[in-house]
């Protein structure tokens, strides 16, 4: 297992929102001013009225390498969640029938002692905190995101899991009442759950982290509510959204996209610009709002914290 103890960012103390800023958007009282929490990226967003109220208490990144994020409203209407449909776009208006209400996680497999726990439950065992990564998606769009959320490798303490655990397996929840398309299979390809997984030293990596939240507050249902992956040095796949089951396994789970195409699509998906998808080519991205595309950067710029996972693995075989 590699966990990384010092990782490339520095959080800082928790820094409190200016009382002024209370002033200016009268919601904050009605959500208990006293104990809110945010970053200046947060606070700079919020006074130009862009972002939601946060309504999470988390410690704040530090941002050492001067990402420049993408706008709240960039990360939030431009999204792949094939349960509701294809179309990026339309993604934020049909997912209101996503009920997060009363969500359960359910964990198994290779554990002391399976159990189910309620969301919000799990939200008081965990310390949340911001990470703002770069999120790179196969299709060679990308965007930068302040998350809200708690490391995997947290999680993974609180799942006891037995040392015969080699994998991660997630599963989206399934509900088609929820998920229109999980009724209706439009996009038939794909079999629901969606399904993601990780070997265990990936999880256990300080870099993957379950995100319940972004810009302060809560998940926005497009975006993967209640909690979703994030795994940032590998296509955006992988980050599976609206998680309702883990399992500790000793074989590789099946991707969904692996499944669907493994020719395509493979377990690792780290992002690689040596390595071009069958269809195109991964050396360059376009960043969401920007016109002109930048170079990919090997793991998606954290090649530092895991490239050592990969050490002797031939990557245009792994894909
Ligand atoms: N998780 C589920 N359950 N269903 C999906 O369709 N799409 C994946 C990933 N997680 C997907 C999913 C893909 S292809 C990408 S690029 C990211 O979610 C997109 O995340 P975003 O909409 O927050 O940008």
């Amino acid at each position: 297992m590699n966990i990384i103890k010092k990782p490339s960012w520095q959080i800082d103390e928790n820094e409190v929102t200016p009382k002024e800023l209370f002033e200016k958007r009268r919601t904050f009282l009605k959500l208990g001013a006293a104990s809110m929490i945010a970053g200046s990226t947060v606070i700079e967003a919020l006074a130009k009225d862009q972002i939601p109220v946060p309504n999470l208490h988390y410690l704040k990144d530090n941002n050492p390498n001067n990402l420049k994020l993408n706008t709240y409203d960039q990360i939030t209407s431009y999204n792949n969640f094939y349960e509701f449909t294809t179309s990026k776009e339309r993604v934020k208006d049909m997912a209101h029938t996503l009920n997060t209400d009363n969500w359960k996680i359910e964990i198994d497999g290779l554990v002391e002692k399976p159990f189910e726990i309620d969301f919000e439950d799990l939200l008081k065992k965990v310390e949340l905190q911001e990470r703002i990564y770069r999120f790179r998606c196969v299709e060679g769009w990308s965007m930068v995101v302040p998350w809200n959320g708690f490391t995997l490798s947290d999680l993974i303490k609180i799942a006891k899991p037995l040392s015969s655990a080699k994998y991660v397996r997630f599963e989206t929840k399934f509900d088609d009442d929820m998920f229109p398309d999980q009724a209706r299979g439009v996009f038939s390809t794909i079999t629901y759950p969606y399904v993601e997984g990780l070997r265990m030293d990936e999880a256990m990596n300080d870099l993957t982290l379950m995100a319940v939240g972004l810009y302060g507050s809560r998940m926005p249902k497009q975006n993967g509510a209640p909690l979703r992956l994030i795994v940032p040095w590998k296509y955006g796949f992988k980050s599976i959204k609206s998680i309702s089951k883990i399992s500790f396994v000793d074989k590789e789970p099946l991707n969904s996209w692996q499944k669907e195409n493994p020719r395509e699509y493979g377990f690792f998906a780290n992002v690689n610009p040596n390595v071009d998808h069958p269809r195109w080519s991964q050396a360059k991205e376009r960043v969401l709002g920007k016109f002109f595309k930048k170079e990919t950067l090997m793991f998606n710029g954290y090649e530092n914290e895991v490239a050592s996972l990969y050490k002797g693995m031939d990557l245009r075989k792994f894909i």
